[in-house]
C-alpha cells in the first residue's frame, strides 16, 4: 500500500473517491466540505439537517454526486465532536473508510488527513496512515485462491495552514510502525507447524540483515553453558529446537541509554504433561504474541533510527507433552542460580522468562519490559480493553500508561504487594513457579520480579493476541497488540518525563 502526502485543493481533484472527514454537531463541516457542499448546491447541509447524516464517530456515509463534482463517489467519514476528536477516533475513521474503498474495488482514493486541525498535522497524519495501513491488513498467504486486493495507493491531503513537513514525518512515523505490526500479525496468525521457534529465528535474522539490526541466535548448547535451566525444561518434550532470539538496535554504543524488551516466543502451548483441553487449544498458536510484539517493535525501532541503544530478547520453544517432557514436581535451575519447583508444567511461560530477564542484566539497561501472553487470568481480571501492567517502578508505570492512551493499547496497573508472593513458597526448592487461582496473573508477576534486577514492568497481553470480530483497523485474528505500544514508550523515552 501506497500512501502518499498530496499537496492541492480537494474539490479540485479528480478522484474515484474522495473521504472527508464529517464532525458531529453545529460547526462540523471543514473548509473542504464547506466548498464541496456549495459545489453540491448545499445538498450535504440538506442531509445533516435532516438528520440522515450526523457525523458520529464510525459513521461512513456513501454519496454519489454524478458529475457534480470532479469525484465519482463522496465518502462522509463520520469523527464525532469536534472538542473530543482523539488519535484514536481518527485511526479508527481511516481504517473503516479504507475497508469501504476496497470493497469497492477501488484502484485508489483520496482522503482528507481526518483531525490535522485538531491533533496537529505530524499526529493526525500518523493517525489516517495507520488506520489505513492497519486496516487493510489481510493474512491470505495460506490460501490457495486469495485474490490480491485492488487498492493500491491512497493519496493524503491536509487541509490549509498546516505544517507538512509535520506531516510528512508523521507519515513516515507510520510506515515504521505498519510494517513492525504487520510482522507481528503475520508472526502470530501462522500455524505452529509453520512458526516454530527456528521459523521465528530465521525471520527475525532475516529482518535484521534488511533493517541494519545486529541479530545472534543463541542455540540449545549455549542456553546450556548459561545456565538457563527453566527455558530449556520447557524445550525439553519437543523436537522441535528451542531458539533464544537477540536483536539490537546500536549495538555496541556505550553513549545511548539500554533499553530491553523480552517477549514470550512459545510457539506452540499444549500445557506439555499438564495438558490443556482439547476444545480451542489451536489458539495457542499465539502463545509467542509477546515474542512477535518484540520483533516488530524491533524492526519499527530500526526503521525510525531512534536514538536508544534496544535490545529485543525472545525466548522461543515449543511447550509439548514429548517423552522428554519436564514434569510437575520437577525442579529446574535458572539462570541466576535460584531453584523452582515446577507444579503445573502449563505455567510454562513465567520459567522462559525467567532466564530471559536474568540474561537482560548483563546489558545494565535502564529499564526491561517484557510482554507475554502469561495467564488465562488476565482475560478474567481485565477483559478485553486492557493489558495487564505489573511493575513497581512509577516511572514505568506513567510511561506505559502515557503511551498506551495514545496508542489505545491501554495498561492497567495491578498492585505487586510482596505478600503475593507468599503463594510461591516451595518446600523443596527455592520457590514454586504457581500458587493457586486467586489473582493468578499478579502472582505470575511476583515470580517474575524474583528473576530481575533492574527497573522493570511487565505486560500481560494474555486473550488479546487475537480477535474473533473485524474491529476498525484490527481485521480478524492476529491483533499484533503490544508493537504500537512498545514503539511509542520508546520514542517518548526522552521527551515524557514520568
Ligand atoms: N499461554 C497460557 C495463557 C493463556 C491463556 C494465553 C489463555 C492466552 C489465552 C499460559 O501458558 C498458561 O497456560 N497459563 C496458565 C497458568 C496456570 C497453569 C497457573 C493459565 O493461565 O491457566
Ligand atoms: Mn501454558
Ligand atoms: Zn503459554
Amino acid at each position: 500500500m501506497d500512501i502518499t502526502l498530496r499537496s492541492g485543493e480537494l474539490h479540485a481533484q479528480a478522484s474515484e473517491l474522495w473521504a472527508v472527514g464529517l464532525f458531529e454537531g453545529e460547526g462540523g463541516f471543514s473548509p473542504a466540505l464547506r466548498a464541496l457542499d456549495a459545489l453540491l448546491g448545499g445538498r450535504i447541509t440538506q442531509l445533516v439537517e435532516a438528520g440522515d447524516v450526523k457525523g458520529k464517530a464510525k459513521e461512513l456515509t456513501l454519496l454519489y454526486p454524478f458529475g457534480a463534482l470532479a469525484a465519482q463517489r463522496l465518502l462522509l467519514v463520520g469523527l464525532g465532536k469536534r472538542e473530543s476528536v482523539t488519535a484514536e477516533v481518527v485511526r479508527s475513521a481511516a481504517g473503516l473508510a479504507a475497508r469501504r474503498a476496497r470493497e469497492l474495488e477501488l484502484a485508489a482514493f483520496d482522503c482528507e488527513v481526518l483531525g490535522a486541525t485538531e491533533l496537529g498535522s505530524a499526529n493526525a497524519a500518523q493517525a489516517v496512515a495507520e488506520g489505513i495501513g492497519l486496516g487493510l491488513y489481510e493474512f491470505t498467504r495460506l490460501k490457495s485462491d486469495a485474490k490480491a486486493s485492488k487498492l493500491q495507493a491512497v493519496n493524503l491531503y491536509l487541509p490549509g495552514g498546516a505544517d507538512r513537513a509535520a506531516a510528512e514525518a508523521g507519515l513516515a512515523a507510520a510506515r515504521a510502525i505498519i510494517a513492525g505490526v504487520t510482522l507481528a500479525r503475520d508472526l502470530v496468525n501462522l500455524p505452529a507447524n509453520i512458526a516454530t521457534p527456528t521459523y521465528l529465528a530465521e525471520q527475525a535474522a532475516e529482518m535484521a540483515s534488511r533493517t541494519g539490526l545486529a541479530c545472534r541466535v543463541l542455540e540449545r548448547a549455549e542456553m546450556a553453558e548459561l545456565g538457563m535451566g527453566a527455558l530449556l525444561a520447557v524445550a525439553q518434550g519437543s523436537n522441535e529446537p528451542p531458539k533464544f532470539i537477540i536483536l539490537e538496535h546500536n549495538a555496541g554504543r556505550g553513549d545511548l541509554e539500554t533499553l530491553v524488551l523480552v517477549g514470550k516466543g512459545i510457539t506452540f502451548d499444549s500445557g506439555g504433561i499438564s495438558l490443556k483441553p482439547g476444545d480451542g487449544m489451536e489458539r495457542m498458536k499465539t502463545d509467542m504474541a509477546g515474542g512477535a510484539a518484540v520483533i516488530g517493535a524491533l524492526r519499527a525501532v530500526a526503521e525510525l533510527d531512534l536514538p536508544l541503544h534496544v535490545v529485543g530478547l525472545v525466548p522461543a520453544t515449543e511447550n509439548m507433552p514429548g517423552g522428554r517432557a519436564y514434569r510437575p514436581g520437577d525442579v529446574v535451575r535458572a539462570m541466576n542460580g535460584k531453584t523452582i519447583e515446577v507444579i503445573s508444567t502449563d505455567a510454562e511461560g513465567r520459567l522462559v522468562l525467567a532466564d530471559a530477564l536474568c540474561y537482560a542484566a548483563r546489558y545494565q539497561p535502564k529499564a526491561v519490559v517484557d510482554i507475554a501472553t502469561l495467564t488465562g487470568a488476565r482475560t478474567i481480571a481485565l477483559g478485553n480493553h486492557a493489558i495487564g501492567l505489573f511493575s513497581t517502578d512509577d516511572g514505568l508505570i506513567a510511561r506505559l500508561d502515557a503511551a498506551g492512551i495514545k496508542t489505545w493499547e491501554r495498561v492497567w496497573a495491578m498492585p505487586m504487594f510482596e505478600e503475593y508472593a507468599d503463594d510461591l513458597k516451595s518446600f523443596s526448592a527455592d520457590l514454586k513457579h504457581t500458587g493457586g487461582r486467586p489473582a493468578g496473573s499478579i502472582v505470575a508477576a511476583m515470580f517474575l520480579s524474583k528473576f530481575t534486577n533492574y527497573p522493570w514492568a511487565h505486560l500481560d497481553i494474555a486473550g488479546l493476541a487475537s480477535t474473533e470480530t473485524d474491529l476498525p483497523y484490527t481485521p480478524r485474528w492476529a491483533t499484533g497488540i503490544g508493537v504500537r505500544l512498545l514503539v511509542q514508550f520508546l520514542r517518548d523515552w526522552h521527551t515524557e518525563s514520568p
